[in-house]
C-alpha cells in the first residue's frame, strides 16, 4: 500500500505551475461524445479520475488516449450508452454522460453513483433536469434508464444550484430542440469552461457565470481542440501549503478571478498574496491570524472544496475561528485526524471551532477523501517531526503527483511503497523513516 511520508518544519519556497482543471476536464471529456470525430483536450492533468473517465469512455467504444497533457479522443466508432456498473462505482462523476449519452442516442443505462465519504451525493436534481427536457427516466434497482424519441427545451429551476445537475442539463439542452433556460444554475468556474467548449463545438449556450443560462438547442455539434482552465482548487491548497510553511511561493498558470473569496479569507488570516496576471505570489512569515466566520457555499462564496485545507491553516492561527460547511453534511472527517496531530478543533453539526494552537506534531493519519487527504498532507507539512499519510489513493484523484509539487517546493516528502518498502519517490524522510522502522 503506497503511503506519503513527510518531515514537516521546511518553508516551501519556488515556482509552480498549475495544472489543469480536473473538474472542468471531467463535464468537457464526457461532452465529446456529443460530436462524432476526434477532439484535442489540452492541459488535462494526468489524474486517476481522468483515467475512469476515458476507461469508460473507450467502454462506449470511443478510442481516448492522454500523452503529454493532452487527451486525443474519437468518437467516430462509439457503440453502446450503457455504463459498466463498475466503471461508474470508480467515479461518481460518471453521472456527467447522462446528458451527451442522452443527446447523442435518445438513450443512456447508468448505475445509481451512490454516495461517498463526505456525503449522500443525490443525483435528483439531474434526473428532475432531463426529464423536464422530455426524457423518459425509469430507475430499475439500482440501475436508471432514461430514454428519449427527442429532447424539447424547457424552463428549468433547481432547487439547488447543483454544479453536476447544471452541467448535466446544459449538454442535453445543446442538441435538444428549442429553448431551454437553467434558472438558480451553478455560476462556478467550470460551468462558464464547459459553455465555451461547448460553443467552440458548434452549441449556442448563454449566460455561465450567472444564475441563468440559455441554451438554444442545435442540431449538430463539431469536434474540437480546446484547452481546460487552470485547476482553482490545486491553486489554493497550494497557496495554504506555501502559508502553513511560513514559506513564499510562486504560482503560475492560475486565474485569481476564479478564486476571490479564498484569497479574501486567505488575507484575513494574514497570508501575503500578490497578484501579476496568471501569476501569483504567496507569503506568510507570521503566525497566521484567526478568521472569525468562514461559512462555504456556491460560487462564488468560499468553496467547500478548501474547507479542509484552510482549516489547517486555522488549527495553527492565534485565537478562535468558525467555518460553516453549507454544502457537503460528511465533509469533516479529516477533524478527528487533525486532532491526532494536535489541533484542537470541536465539531457541532455544520459548524467547526477552531482553537489555534502554536504547532501541530507529526502522526500516523488516514486520508478519508480527496480533499481531506490533501488537508492531512499540508499539516504534515507544517507539523515538527514525521507525518505518514495513508489511504493516499484518494489523493491522486485530483493532485499530479502530489509529492512531486511539493518537493520541488522543498517540501521534504515521499512517496513509499509498504509492500516493497522502499521510496517510490524522494528519499529524505522515507529513508529516515524505513531506517527508525
Ligand atoms: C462538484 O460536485 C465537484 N465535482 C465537487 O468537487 C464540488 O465539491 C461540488 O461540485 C460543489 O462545488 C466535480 O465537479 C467532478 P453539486 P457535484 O451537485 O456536481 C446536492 C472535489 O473535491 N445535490 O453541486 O456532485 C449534493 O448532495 C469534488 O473535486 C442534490 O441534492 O456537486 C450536495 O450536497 C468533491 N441533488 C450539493 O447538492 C442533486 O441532484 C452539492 O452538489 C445534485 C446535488
Amino acid at each position: 500500500m503506497e503511503k506519503l511520508v513527510i518531515e514537516g518544519g521546511r518553508p516551501l519556497s519556488g515556482t509552480i505551475r498549475i495544472q489543469g482543471a480536473k473538474n472542468a476536464a471531467l463535464p468537457i471529456l464526457a461532452a465529446c461524445i456529443m460530436a462524432e470525430g476526434t477532439h484535442r483536450i489540452q492541459n488535462v492533468p494526468d489524474l486517476l479520475d481522468i483515467h475512469v473517465m476515458l476507461n469508460i469512455l473507450r467502454s462506449l467504444g470511443c478510442q481516448a488516449e492522454l500523452v503529454d497533457g493532452t487527451v486525443t479522443i474519437d468518437t467516430a466508432p462509439m457503440h453502446s450508452a450503457h455504463i459498466p456498473e463498475h466503471l461508474m462505482r470508480q467515479m461518481r462523476s460518471s453521472i456527467f454522460l447522462m446528458g451527451p449519452l442522452l443527446a447523442r442516442f435518445g438513450e443512456v443505462h447508468v448505475y445509481q453513483p451512490g454516495g461517498c465519504a463526505i456525503g449522500e451525493r443525490k443525483i435528483n436534481l439531474h434526473l428532475l433536469g432531463l426529464e423536464a427536457l422530455g426524457a423518459e427516466v425509469q430507475e430499475q434497482g439500482n440501475q436508471i434508464v432514461c430514454r428519449s424519441g427527442g429532447l424539447i427545451g424547457n424552463d428549468i429551476v433547481l432547487d439547488f444550484p447543483s454544479v453536476g445537475a447544471t452541467e448535466n442539463i446544459m449538454m442535453a439542452a445543446a442538441r435538444a430542440d428549442g429553448i431551454t433556460m437553467i434558472h438558480n444554475a451553478a455560476r462556478e468556474p467550470e460551468i462558464q469552461d464547459l459553455q465555451n467548449f461547448l460553443n467552440a463545438m458548434g452549441a449556442e449556450i448563454y449566460g455561465a457565470g450567472t444564475d441563468t443560462i440559455t441554451v438554444k438547442g442545435v442540431k449538430r455539434l463539431q469536434p474540437v481542440t480546446y484547452s481546460v482552465i487552470p485547476d482553482r482548487i490545486v491553486t489554493g491548497t497550494i497557496m495554504i501549503a506555501a502559508a502553513v510553511t511560513r514559506g513564499s511561493v510562486t504560482l503560475e498558470n492560475t486565474n485569481p478571478s476564479h478564486l476571490t473569496s479564498a484569497i479574501h479569507a486567505l488575507r484575513r488570516a494574514g497570508v501575503q498574496i500578490t497578484i501579476d496576471g496568471d501569476i501569483m505570489n504567496v507569503s506568510c512569515h507570521t503566525r497566521p491570524k484567526a478568521v472569525e466566520r468562514i461559512v462555504t457555499s456556491p460560487h462564488p462564496a468560499f468553496p467547500t472544496d478548501l474547507q479542509s485545507q484552510i482549516m489547517v491553516l486555522l488549527s495553527l492561527a492565534d485565537g478562535l475561528s468558525i467555518i460553516k460547511e453549507t454544502i457537503f453534511e460528511g465533509r469533516f472527517k479529516h477533524v478527528d485526524e487533525l486532532a491526532r496531530m494536535g489541533a484542537d478543533i470541536r465539531v457541532d453539526q455544520t459548524n467547526a471551532y477552531i482553537r489555534g494552537v502554536p504547532r501541530l506534531y507529526g502522526a500516523t493519519v488516514e486520508a478519508t477523501d480527496l480533499r481531506a487527504g490533501a488537508a492531512l498532507v499540508l499539516a504534515g507539512l507544517a507539523a515538527r517531526g514525521i507525518t505518514v499519510v495513508e489511504q493516499i489513493h484518494h489523493i491522486d484523484r485530483g493532485y499530479d503527483r502530489i509529492e512531486e509539487m511539493l518537493g520541488r517546493l522543498g517540501a521534504n516528502i515521499s512517496r513509499i511503497d509498504t509492500a516493497a518498502n522502499a521510496p517510490v519517490w524522494g528519499g529524505g524522510a522515507a529513508d529516515k523513516l524505513v531506517s527508525e522502522a
